[in-house]
């Protein structure tokens, strides 16, 4: 073990404790210790994450390093997440990495979340044929919705984002129109492939460029329910499947246009997928179908890379040690961190 470079990661910017140990780019371990306390809210409570990281994060990293057989004494360097995110909740697992790294006397090496979410691609799996630069990142998660040219490891430029909602944030307050727990997403995602999506129609939002909008669809669905009940006390348990088919397909159809247009624009045909909302079927499968169509060769992560891990700061950061590039004891988490 001694001489391989073994990884240990920390990520806790929203409201999931993880931990994983990465050696030489290779996954031991893995693991996540999500928040049951947020459903009973409908969203994530800040306070109530932070609390939940201190309770969760030493046994957290004692179980991925006891998954991955390995001594503490035996980690080369500790990464973990910077920002962006909940500052209460960066600074639980930001203390500990830089307590840990101090306590063994190794390098600490500090991880954008976002980027970290992209070079999940660069995790090594006997077979996998990582994305090759440069190429197009649709990053779609809970607080995020971005097109990023990725031109290197850590060279990335975002060119075109939301200018309100994140597409997970519209499948999750939809979802909470429609009553579904939270995080919503996957719950949209398994009655959407129950439902006819051309049963209801949403308009596309009028945004420039590589832009993106979602508030307008989450009103609408809201507006469709509402004047759905008045006429039909059983409007939602009657057209769930179709309202969430519907729904879904709208979100998907907006990000794959400006995702299309970017492509051609920029003569890119390797493209990716990353972010919470990568694990969404529609999304994967229409993907395929526009990289069937178009000779794109279509990177999508495996589902446990898609929502927050820590196997992805732990890639991030094995590429990070690579390169030499380590942090200070100094360096302060941040809830708003720019690539
Ligand atoms: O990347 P992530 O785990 O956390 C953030 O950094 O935000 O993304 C979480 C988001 C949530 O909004 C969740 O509803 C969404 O990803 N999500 C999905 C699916 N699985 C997770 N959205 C649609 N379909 C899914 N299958
Ligand atoms: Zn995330």
């Amino acid at each position: 073990m001694n001489d391989k470079i073994n990884i240990l990661s920390i990520e806790s910017s929203c409201d999931d404790t993880a931990a994983a140990v990465i050696s030489d780019g290779f996954v031991l371990s893995n693991v996540i210790a999500n928040q049951e306390i947020h459903k009973q809210y409908g969203g994530v409570i800040p306070e109530a994450a932070s609390r939940a990281h201190q309770a969760n994060i030493i046994p957290v990293v004692h179980q991925a390093l006891m998954k991955a057989k390995i001594a503490k004494e035996n980690i080369t360097a500790v990464a973990y997440t910077r920002g962006p995110g909940l500052l209460g909740s960066l600074l639980v697992g930001s203390s500990f990495a830089k307590a840990f790294a101090l306590a063994m006397n190794i390098p600490l090496i500090e991880i954008n979340h976002m980027q970290a979410h992209i070079l999940s691609h660069y995790i090594l799996e006997d077979e996998k044929v990582p994305p090759a630069f440069p190429f197009l990142c649709l990053t779609v998660s809970g607080g995020h919705t971005q097109i990023v040219l990725v031109k290197d490891y850590f060279v990335m430029e975002i060119i075109g984002e939301t200018t309100d909602d994140a597409a997970g944030e519209a499948f999750d307050k939809i979802a909470k129109t429609l009553g579904l727990p939270y995080p919503g997403g996957p719950f949209v995602d398994k009655f959407a492939k129950l439902g006819n999506a051309t049963r209801f129609q949403f308009t596309h939002p009028n945004v420039p460029n590589y832009d993106y909008s979602f508030s307008g669809l989450k009103t609408a669905v809201l507006y469709l329910v509402r004047d759905g009940i008045k006429a039909d006390s059983d409007f939602i348990a009657t057209h769930l499947n179709d309202i969430c088919a519907s729904a879904q397909k709208t979100i998907v159809d907006i990000l794959i246009k400006k995702l299309k247009k970017a492509a051609k624009d920029l003569n890119i045909n390797e493209i990716a997928l990353a972010g919470g909302v990568s694990a969404n079927s529609g999304l994967r499968n229409a993907m395929l179908q526009l990289g069937a169509d178009n000779g794109w060769r279509v990177h999508i992560p495996k589902f446990e890379y898609c929502t927050d891990n820590a196997a992805m700061i732990g890639i991030a950061g094995y590429i990070k040690y690579l390169k030499n590039d380590f942090s200070t004891q100094d360096v302060a988490a941040k809830a708003r961190l720019s690539f």
